[in-house]
């Protein structure tokens, strides 16, 4: 075979390769141009002297390579298409998940907690189950008060009850420190009612007490004021009317104009053009002697509010009952 020749087989092989597009399609151009049995095989089994040999050898590298070379390219253009053909990508959502969200008295729970951090009062855990000295002596409950009967409190034993509302953290409170003391402190209560649309059995309060040097009914007013419209509205206005709770002298209750009336009277305030929100007064000073404070020297409010009422108030829900009842249709709404 002549030089001419080689080099025109040795050209159509190293082409065929180039243009080969898949493994496959590779292996086909290897057997046809390079194979036993291809014409420059065949060819290089004519050589007889060395010369041609050295040629021929030469080509058959020439091949050899561009197969190597080829091979390579086919392999790796082949991985980069399976890697971008078959990623999985592990962001996508995999769909029909929800996302949940806190139950509304929870929400209701850390808005009041962060209007009183920002008014410079710290948020205190009390506890749910208490002594009867921390939940009734201490805060002045006379002997024959109808509270500490076991067919209005829930008793674990004589002097263990579930807490019935969040005022014994007044005393756990002041017995932890000294004055100045600004604390709100917010959680579960228990009392023995029968459900209805105004009472469950648990239920939720926030505790409010500060305790200073001259500190008067008027704070306690503004501090009340600014908690109602931080909760119903800027535009509300709050009164106070006389009550009485055996902790605090004088005790007041709090009222707030009704927000969807504005006063004019309709059926969510009982055409009074207010609603009632709950307790608050002036530490009572037997409470300062309990816990060894001077009551000469200083003076202090409280107040005790249900998170539950606030929230149907606000929202106009009907029943409290429907804030225990894990029925999605509603809490989904908040
Ligand atoms: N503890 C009272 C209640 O549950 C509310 C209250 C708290 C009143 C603090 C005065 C001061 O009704």
């Amino acid at each position: 075979m002549d030089a001419d020749a080689l080099t025109r087989l040795t050209e159509e092989a190293i082409a065929a390769i180039e243009a080969a597009q898949t493994s496959d399609e590779l292996e086909q151009v290897r057997v046809t141009h390079f194979g036993q049995k291809s014409p420059l095989r065949l060819a290089g089994r004519e050589i007889r002297d060395p010369a041609a040999g050295k040629a021929f050898n030469a080509a058959r590298q020439a091949v050899e390579n561009s197969i190597e070379k080829r091979e390579e390219a086919l392999a790796r253009s082949e991985l980069d298409r399976r890697l971008a053909e078959e990623r999985v990508d592990v962001t996508l959502p995999v769909g029909g998940w929800e996302r949940g969200h806190l139950h509304l008295i929870t929400q209701v729970r850390r808005e009041v907690e962060d209007i009183f951090l920002g008014l410079g009062y710290r948020v205190v855990d009390g506890r749910e189950v208490e002594t009867t000295r921390y939940n009734f002596d201490a805060l002045a409950f006379p002997p024959g008060h109808a509270s500490r009967s076991p067919l209005a409190s829930v008793f674990l034993d004589d002097e263990t009850v579930l807490r019935t509302e969040t005022s014994p953290s007044q005393i756990r409170a002041m017995e932890a420190q000294e004055p100045p003391v600004y604390i709100v402190t917010l959680g579960r209560v228990y009392r023995r009612d029968t459900p209805d649309a105004t009472h469950t059995p648990t239920f939720h309060q926030v505790e409010g007490l500060a305790v200073d040097e001259g500190i008067t009914l008027a704070d306690l007013e503004g501090t009340l004021d600014f908690l109602l419209r931080k909760l119903f509205g800027e535009e509300r206005r709050t009164e106070f009317r006389t009550h009485y709770f055996p902790f605090t002298e004088p005790s007041i209750e709090a009222y707030v104009s009704c927000h969807v009336c504005d006063g004019s009277g309709c059926p969510v305030c009982r055409h009074s053009g207010w609603i009632e929100v709950g307790g608050a007064g002036m530490v009572d000073p037997k409470l300062f002697e309990f816990v060894g404070y001077d009551p000469e020297r200083y003076t202090g409010f409280a107040f005790g509010w249900g998170l539950e009422r606030i929230a149907v108030l606000r929202h106009g829900i009907p029943d409290l009952r429907e804030l225990w009842r894990d029925d999605l249709r509603l809490l989904r709404q908040f």
